[in-house]
């Protein structure tokens, strides 16, 4: 393959990962997250997410998708993977200020492992 159609393919893989993200907050989460419904941290509220940048990226999307208090798992969609969730997750975060990536091999590795850990502990 030569360089110049790589790019190409890199870029525009990059760009749906990023639209990715958006349409699933879009389609699912902005339902509570986009007002602050039921006491969620709202898109956009600084102060709310700055508090859950510093718990971490792997933390704070094993917690969502596990579910946490008002949070339902996987925000009632249960057919999102991981990574579809772990997207929208950065979005929001991103939209306060983090700089987080779209989640790789190792991130997902991860929140993974957390997402185990909580389902256990809640058997
Ligand atoms: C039915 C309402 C609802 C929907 C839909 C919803 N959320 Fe939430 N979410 C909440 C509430 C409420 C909280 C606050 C939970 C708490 O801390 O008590 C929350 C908290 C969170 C947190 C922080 C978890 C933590 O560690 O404290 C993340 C991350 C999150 N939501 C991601 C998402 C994503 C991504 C989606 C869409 C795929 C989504 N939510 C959809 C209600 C919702």
């Amino acid at each position: 393959m030569n360089k110049q159609l790589l790019s190409l393919l890199l870029a525009v893989s990059a760009s749906c990962a990023w639209a990715g993200g958006e349409e699933t907050f879009q389609n699912v989460c902005s339902t509570c997250h986009a007002q602050g419904d039921k006491g969620s941290p709202k898109i956009g509220d600084v102060k709310a997410w700055s508090k859950l940048i510093k718990e971490g990226q792997a933390n704070i999307t094993a917690d969502g998708y596990a579910g946490v208090r008002a949070m339902p798992a996987r925000g009632n969609k249960p057919e999102l993977s991981v990574a579809e969730f772990g997207s929208a997750v950065v979005y929001m975060a991103n939209f306060a200020g983090a700089n987080w990536k779209e989640p790789d091999e190792a991130m997902l590795k991860k929140i993974n492992a957390l997402i185990d850990k909580r389902n256990t502990a809640k058997k």
